[in-house]
C-alpha cells in the first residue's frame, strides 16, 4: 500500500488565483535531451481576490530552474522555493510586475507523454490536464488566461519544422550557425492547457479555407515524411467541419492558419491546442489499403470534435477541471450533430448509444460511477470519462429536446456572446439555455450533478370502454459511491401510441390537449399520463431517438416487441425493440428456458428487415447485431458466468444464422466491392452490411464461413474487406484463422497502425489459452510497452473486446492485465490507470471470479510506488 495516500480535490474547494497572469513570452532552445525554455511573465494582482500579499506559488514538475528574476532583479535564494511541484516567491509586488525564468527539461526521458517530449523523433508537447508545468512554472490550471508569443530554435537539418499556437510573426536563420527560429503569436489569450509546440522533420500537405465573412485561412496537416499521401481524407474532414460549423452554429475559424500534426505516441486521440491541434495519428492517416471504414468515419469525427473545440473549449473554456464536461460533452454533443448531418441521423444515433451503453452505463452501474459534473477528483486525468464525455454530451441533447431546436440555437448565440474569452461554469451554460428558453432548468440541473444510470418502468393500460390509455412511469437511481440518496430527475421521454396498423396514433394528453410535439416531460419519481381518445390498443413506444440516457423497462409482450421492431415510425425505437427482443433471448439461454419458437419468431422478423429493399444496409447491419456480451452480463445483475454468457450469445447466433443462411448468402453476393474502394456513406453501409453477413455465417455454417471468409482476405484491396474477414475468422478457434493472422502481419508488419489492427484482431481471439496469447504477444518485437496505442490495442482490446478471455475463470485474464498495470505503471500512469479501469465490472461476476479479480487489485494495491492515477481507480474499485 502507498504510504502516502492520496488526497482528493473539492470543487467546493475553488477560489480564484491571487496573481494572474496576462502574457506569456516563451524562447524553445530545443534539444531532444536538454531543452532550455525562458519564460517571462506578466502578472498582477487578481481583483477578484479581496485579499493582499499573498506569495506566488506557481506550478511546476520534472523541471530544473536555472535562473530567475523579478522586475529584472535576479533573485536570491533566500527569496524563494523550489520544491517537487511547485515554486514559491515568498513576496511579489502589490502591482503588475515581471517574472522571469530559466528550466530545462528532458525530452527524450518524458514517457509520461504529458509535457513535451519527442514522438517519432519529433518534439511536440501535450498539456491538458496539466502539461504545461513540465515545461516551465506557471499557474497551470485553466482560469489563467493569458496571451503567448512562442520563439522556437532548433537545429535547421534535424528540426526544419517549427510550429506552435496562432499565427507565424516570424522566421530565420541564425547566422553563422547550424540553426534556425520561428516566433509564433497568438492573439487570443488562452489556459496553458491549450499551449502546443511541436518541431521536427514533418511532411506537409496544405490548402486553404475561405471563411463564411471572406477571410482566407491556410490548412496545414503534418505528419511523419512518407506518409503525405495519406492525409487527403483528414483535410476534407476539417473543411467539411470549418463549413457545418458556420452554418449550424455560426461559428467561423479566427486565426490565419489552422495546423494539425499526426504523431505516432499520444495517450489519447487528439488535442484542440489553439490552432495546431496534436493528434494520434490513426485518427489522421488513411487510405483505402490501411484504414477501415470505421477508421475513416472516426477520424471524420475525430477532425470535427477538435475543431469544434475552437469555440466550445477554445474561446470559452471551463473555470477549473470539475467543468470538463462543459466543454466535452458539449464538443460531443456537437461533433455528433455533424456527424448525423453528413451521414445517416438514426444510424448515428444507434451507434451513439451502443457506445454509451458499452461505455458509459458500466461506468454509471459500478465503483468508478461519478457525475458528469464531478465533485472530487484525486488525479484529473482520470476523468477523461465515458460519463464526463457521452453522458455530458446526452444532457445537451436532452436540453435541445425539452427546449426545440430554435431556442437551442438562441442559447447557444448567447452562451457565445456573453462568455466569449471567460472560463466559465456549466451553471452559466445552463443559465443561457434557462434565458434562451423561458423555462426553469433547476431541477434538470441534477443531470449534471447526480451519478447513475436511472431505470425507468412503464406500465401501460388501455380501456376500450373510455378510450383512454394510461401510462404510469417510475424513476429509480440505485445508490453510487459517495451519493447514497438519488433525487428524481426531470427526463424528456419522446412517446408514440403506435396503432395497428403501423401509424402512430394522435397523442391527446389529459389536462393538455394534442401534443405537438410527441414528448412528455417527466419530474417526479412516479407519475401518470392519461391520453384520450386513443382509438384502438396502443403499443407504447417509449424514449424514442433514445432522448434520455436511461435504462427503460417496459415490459411489453413479445408480440409487441416484434410489432415495433417491424413497425415503429422511430427507427431507433425499431432497432431497440429488436435489442431488447435479442437480451431476452440470450438470457433465456444462459437460465436454460429458451425455446426454439421465439428464436424462430426472431429470426423471421430479422429476415422482413433484410428482405425490406427500402431499409438502409447499414440499419440492416446493426439489426443484426445482438446485444454485447457486457450488456448482457450488466442485464444479469449477479454472480455473472462470463462463459456462459458468451456460449448462450453465440448459441442464438448461430441458430439466427442457420435460419437466416440462405438471405445471408444472398447479402454476400449482393454487397461484393463493385469498383474501387469509396468511404461515402452508401459504400461504408453497404460494407457494413456485408462483413456482419460474413461474421454470422461463420458462426451459422463454419465450413462455408470460413471459405468465404478466406477468399474474401485472399483477394481483398482494402483495408475494411480485409478487416472484415478476419474479424469474421477470430471469431471461432479454427486453424485458418492462425494462418490468417499470420499472413496479415507478414504482409504489413511495416505499417505500425496496421501492426496495431493485428494486435486488436489478437486480442479478440476467442479460445481457452486467450490469456496466454496476450502474454506471448506482449514479449513480439513489434509490442511496446512505451507506445500507448499498441497497449490499447492488445491489452484494452483483450478487457474490452474479449469478455470470457479476460473474465476467464482461472484467472488468468486477470493476472496478464494486472502484470500489465504493474509494469506500465512507473512508464506511463495515464496509459496504466486506464487500462486498470477494465476491472469495474469485475463486482457482477461469480464468486471464483470475483475473487480472483480482487486479488489482483490487491497485488496492484501493495506495490509501493504506485501512481496516484492507479491507486485512485484501482483503490476504488477494491473497496467496491
Ligand atoms: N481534450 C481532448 C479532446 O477531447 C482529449 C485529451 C485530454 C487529449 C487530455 C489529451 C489529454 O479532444
Ligand atoms: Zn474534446
Amino acid at each position: 500500500m502507498k504510504t502516502d495516500t492520496p488526497q482528493p480535490i473539492h470543487l467546493a474547494d475553488y477560489a480564484p488565483v491571487p496573481y494572474l497572469i496576462d502574457s506569456v513570452d516563451l524562447d524553445f532552445r530545443l534539444d531532444p535531451q536538454d531543452t532550455v525554455v525562458r519564460s517571462r511573465l506578466t502578472l498582477r494582482p487578481n481583483p477578484a481576490r479581496s485579499d493582499r500579499g499573498a506569495a506566488l506559488v506557481l506550478d511546476g514538475e520534472r523541471i530544473t530552474l536555472q535562473s530567475l528574476a523579478l522586475d529584472g532583479t535576479v533573485l536570491q535564494p533566500g527569496q524563494y522555493r523550489v520544491e517537487a511541484q511547485s515554486l514559491t516567491i515568498m513576496e511579489v509586488p502589490q502591482r503588475a510586475f515581471t517574472l522571469e525564468m530559466v528550466t530545462r527539461c528532458n525530452p527524450s526521458a518524458n514517457t509520461e507523454l504529458s509535457g513535451l517530449y519527442v514522438s517519432g523523433g519529433v518534439f511536440c508537447t501535450q498539456c491538458e490536464a496539466e502539461g504545461f508545468r513540465r515545461i516551465t512554472y506557471f499557474h497551470d490550471r485553466p482560469d489563467v488566461m493569458a496571451r503567448y508569443t512562442v520563439r522556437i530554435e532548433a537545429e535547421r537539418e534535424q528540426v526544419p519544422v517549427l510550429l506552435s499556437n496562432g499565427n507565424p510573426r516570424e522566421d530565420g536563420v541564425i547566422g553563422g550557425t547550424t540553426r534556425h527560429y520561428a516566433v509564433w503569436d497568438d492573439p487570443f489569450p488562452k489556459p496553458s492547457y491549450l499551449f502546443a509546440l511541436v518541431a521536427g522533420d514533418l511532411g506537409s500537405v496544405h490548402d486553404t479555407f475561405t471563411t463564411a465573412s471572406g477571410r482566407d485561412v491556410a490548412l496545414g496537416i503534418y505528419v511523419l515524411k512518407g506518409k503525405e499521401d495519406r492525409c487527403a481524407w483528414a483535410m476534407d474532414s476539417l473543411k467539411a467541419s470549418m463549413r457545418w460549423d458556420e452554418q449550424r452554429f455560426g461559428r467561423e475559424y479566427d486565426l490565419d492558419v489552422f495546423n494539425i500534426v499526426a504523431v505516432p505516441d499520444f495517450n489519447m486521440g487528439a488535442m484542440e491546442n489553439k490552432g495546431l491541434n496534436v493528434f494520434n495519428d490513426k485518427y489522421i492517416l488513411a487510405n483505402p489499403e490501411t484504414a477501415t471504414d470505421a477508421d475513416y468515419v472516426n477520424i471524420e469525427a475525430i477532425i470535427a470534435h477538435e475543431y469544434f473545440h475552437n469555440w466550445t473549449g477554445n474561446r470559452i473554456t471551463c473555470r477549473d477541471w470539475f467543468q470538463l464536461c462543459l466543454k466535452e460533452g458539449l464538443t460531443v454533443f456537437r461533433d455528433q450533430e455533424f456527424t448525423s448531418d453528413l451521414r445517416s441521423r438514426a444510424v448515428k444515433r444507434i451507434a451513439d448509444v451502443k457506445t454509451l451503453r458499452a461505455r458509459q452505463f458500466p461506468e454509471d452501474n459500478g465503483p468508478l460511477a461519478h457525475p458528469p459534473r464531478p465533485a472530487a477528483y484525486i488525479e484529473i486525468n482520470n476523468f477523461y470519462t465515458p460519463t464526463v464525455y457521452e453522458k455530458g454530451a446526452e444532457i445537451c441533447r436532452m436540453m435541445l429536446t425539452l427546449i426545440g431546436e430554435q431556442a437551442f440555437r438562441k442559447a447557444m448565440d448567447l452562451y457565445f456572446e456573453r462568455h466569449d474569452g471567460e472560463a466559465a461554469t456549466v451553471e452559466q451554460f445552463v443559465q443561457c439555455m434557462a434565458e434562451a428558453s423561458g423555462r426553469n432548468l433547476a431541477q434538470f440541473f441534477t443531470w449534471y450533478t447526480q451519478a447513475g444510470t436511472p431505470t425507468l418502468t412503464a406500465e401501460g393500460q388501455y380501456d376500450a370502454a373510455t378510450r383512454q390509455y394510461t401510462l404510469t412511469l417510475e424513476q429509480k437511481v440505485k445508490p453510487t459511491p459517495g451519493q447514497a440518496e438519488k433525487q428524481p430527475l426531470h427526463i424528456p421521454l419522446g412517446i408514440g401510441l403506435v396503432g395497428p396498423d403501423g401509424a402512430d396514433m394522435p397523442l391527446d394528453l389529459d389536462g393538455v390537449g394534442t401534443l405537438n410535439t410527441p414528448l412528455i416531460e417527466m419530474t417526479e419519481q412516479r407519475q401518470s399520463f392519461r391520453f384520450n381518445n386513443v382509438a384502438k390498443r396502443p403499443v407504447l413506444s417509449l424514449n424514442r431517438g433514445f432522448s434520455a440516457p436511461v435504462m427503460l423497462e417496459a415490459n411489453l409482450p413479445t408480440a409487441d416487441e416484434l410489432f415495433l421492431m417491424g413497425h415503429d415510425s422511430d427507427s431507433f425505437n425499431r432497432w431497440e425493440a429488436g435489442q431488447r427482443l435479442g437480451r431476452n433471448l440470450v438470457l433465456a439461454a444462459y437460465r436454460g428456458t429458451a425455446t426454439a419458437a421465439d428464436v424462430s419468431a426472431y429470426a423471421a422478423a430479422l429476415k422482413k428487415i433484410i428482405d425490406d429493399a427500402a431499409t438502409d444496409d447499414a440499419f440492416k447491419a446493426l439489426m443484426l447485431l445482438l446485444p454485447s456480451e457486457s450488456e448482457i452480463a450488466a442485464a444479469i445483475g449477479a454472480d455473472v458466468d462470463t462463459d456462459k454468457v458468451h456460449a448462450a450469445r453465440d448459441g442464438l447466433r448461430r441458430a439466427i444464422a442457420r435460419q437466416l443462411a440462405k438471405e445471408l448468402d444472398d447479402i454476400w453476393v449482393r454487397t461484393a466491392e463493385p469498383g474501387p474502394y469509396r468511404p461515402d456513406p452508401a459504400s461504408t453501409a453497404r460494407r457494413a452490411l456485408r462483413q456482419t453477413a460474413l461474421a454470422l455465417m461463420v458462426m451459422g455454417n463454419p465450413a462455408h464461413g470460413i471459405k468465404a471468409a478466406l477468399a474474401e482476405f485472399d483477394a481483398a484491396h482494402n483495408m475494411s474487406a480485409e478487416i472484415g474477414a478476419l474479424g469474421a475468422l477470430v471469431q471461432i478457434d479454427c486453424p485458418e484463422r492462425e494462418a490468417a493472422l499470420d499472413q496479415f502481419h507478414a504482409r504489413h508488419a511495416h505499417e505500425h497502425l496496421l501492426v496495431d489492427k493485428w494486435l486488436l484482431l489478437n486480442a479478440q481471439a476467442q479460445g481457452p489459452d486467450a490469456a496466454a496469447r496476450i502474454t506471448r504477444l506482449t514479449q513480439h518485437p513489434d509490442f511496446k510497452w512505451t507506445t500507448p496505442n499498441k497497449v490499447y490495442a492488445l491489452l484494452s482490446g483483450f478487457v474490452g473486446a474479449n469478455p470470457a478471455g479476460f473474465n476467464a475463470e482461472d484467472g488468468s485474464g486477470f493476472r496478464v492485465i494486472a502484470d500489465a498495470i504493474l509494469k506500465i505503471d512507473p512508464v506511463n500512469p495515464q496509459v496504466a490507470s486506464r487500462l486498470a479501469t477494465g476491472f469495474r465490472s469485475c463486482k457482477l461476476l461469480n464468486s471464483s471470479r470475483k475473487s480472483a479479480a480482487q486479488a489482483e487489485l490487491e497485488r496492484i494495491l501493495a506495490e509501493p510506488s504506485l501512481s496516484r492515477d492507479v491507486f485512485e481507480i484501482v483503490s476504488k474499485i477494491a473497496a467496491s
